[in-house]
């Protein structure tokens, strides 16, 4: 029998099978950052197509941390209603919910927060112009609270986890790394101060949602820049958080400009599975459950790798836009995922996520 199609647990959750959808921002909100109708459908097809652990996309929580337009806000109150209603469609259908939440810092641009984005430090992000606003300390402690105050609002809204956006550059990350965070001050100057932030935020977002909420992280292992993180920071930054309560590491790397979170041209066989290394090297050092992501596409591989303890689930963000029933697909036969990693649904500023090849395809066929 096929060990992805186990039960496991994540803290006190249980899930029915190992995969998880890799947290994915769905662009399907209304303007003020609140749930769509059409969200709650598009979590539903995902719950119903078999995936054990959904994680929502990125959530901001402070509107001067929002990362991209249509993206899900959770800094209110008054968001909580249409976040329930995604948790309750998930439920429905036999799967876990979890809300990625997250602070853009200075990966943002002034057109999007109305104002001068804010860092650790006053270092540009990628090939920007504007100067970020370096935090005050007083500044960096209110952060720490929005997160804690976001957290208890997925509790709220019903969902079973909630898991802390540390990867792909954004402000956890920022954070994390020398090359964004120059502070003198306790926020950096060393590896411990440049931890000082993730590790507060979890002590707050623990004391908000409870010793039995699991708390999950998605953590950049490596920033692939010249003096930014290695793997072996990766793994001590994971080694301090189980210490200090993380119930579950997804693995993942590199600045959202780089994309090498995001691989193109991925395909069954052909440069799949780009953290396994990650992954790997996390449970040979730290005992804590582990969720690979990054270029997943076969089957036969996914089961390998959770086989042999590389990684307790798989975690699939482009496969399941194109299809969302993957899952039960794996379950009745199929062998591989069929998206061909092109990027085009990130790369679209279309006002939801979906695949365009399918669509051309779809498109090609009712012509024909
Ligand atoms: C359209 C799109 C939106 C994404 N949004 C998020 C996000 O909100 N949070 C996040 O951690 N990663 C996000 N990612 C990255 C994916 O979760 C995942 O790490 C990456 O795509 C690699 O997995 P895959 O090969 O299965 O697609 C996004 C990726 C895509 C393609």
């Amino acid at each position: 029998m096929s060990v992805l199609f186990t039960p496991a647990r994540i803290g006190p959750m249980e899930i029915k099978n190992r995969f998880v959808r890799s947290a994915t921002n769905d662009r399907m909100v209304a303007d003020d950052g609140a749930v769509t109708d059409e969200a709650v459908d598009f979590y539903r097809s995902l719950a119903r197509g078999g995936v054990g652990l959904i994680i929502t996309g990125h959530a901001y929580v402070h509107p001067l941390g929002q990362g991209s337009v249509r993206q899900t806000a959770i800094y209110d109150d008054r968001f909580v209603p249409g976040l329930r209603r995604i948790a309750e469609a998930v439920h429905d259908c036999g799967g876990r919910a979890a809300v990625q939440i997250t602070h853009a810092g200075r990966q943002t641009r002034p057109e999007i927060i109305g104002t001068t984005p804010l860092a650790p430090s006053a270092i540009p992000y990628g090939l920007q112009k504007t100067v970020p606003h370096e935090l005050s300390d007083e500044e960096t402690e209110q952060i720490v609270e929005f997160f804690a105050a976001a957290a208890g609002r997925v509790k709220a809204a019903g969902f079973d986890a909630v898991q802390l956006h540390g990867a792909h550059g954004y402000l956890i990350g920022q954070f994390l790394s020398p090359v964004s965070n120059r502070r003198t001050d306790r926020w950096g100057k060393d590896e411990k101060g440049r931890f000082r932030f993730l590790s507060e935020v979890l002590r707050r977002v623990r004391e908000e949602v409870g010793k039995d909420f699991p708390v999950l992280i998605k953590l950049g292992m490596e920033d692939f820049v010249d003096d930014g993180l290695k793997l072996a920071d990766g793994i001590s930054v994971s080694r301090r958080l189980r210490e200090r309560g993380i119930d579950a590491v997804e693995t993942s790397g590199g600045f959202s400009e780089g994309m090498q979170n995001t691989r193109r041209n991925v395909l069954p066989g052909k440069g799949e599975a780009y953290f396994r290394h990650f992954a790997s090297g996390l449970k040979k050092s730290v005992d804590v459950p582990v969720i690979l992501v990054g270029g997943l596409r076969s089957l036969a591989l996914m089961e390998e790798i959770v086989r042999s303890g590389e990684a307790d689930f798989v975690s699939l963000s482009r496969p399941l836009i194109r299809e969302p029933d993957l899952v039960s697909s794996f379950e009745k036969g199929a062998s591989e995922a069929s998206c061909i990693s092109c990027n085009r649904c990130l790369l679209s500023q279309k006002p939801e996520i979906k695949c365009l090849v399918l669509e051309e395809e779809l498109r090609g066929g009712s012509e024909g």
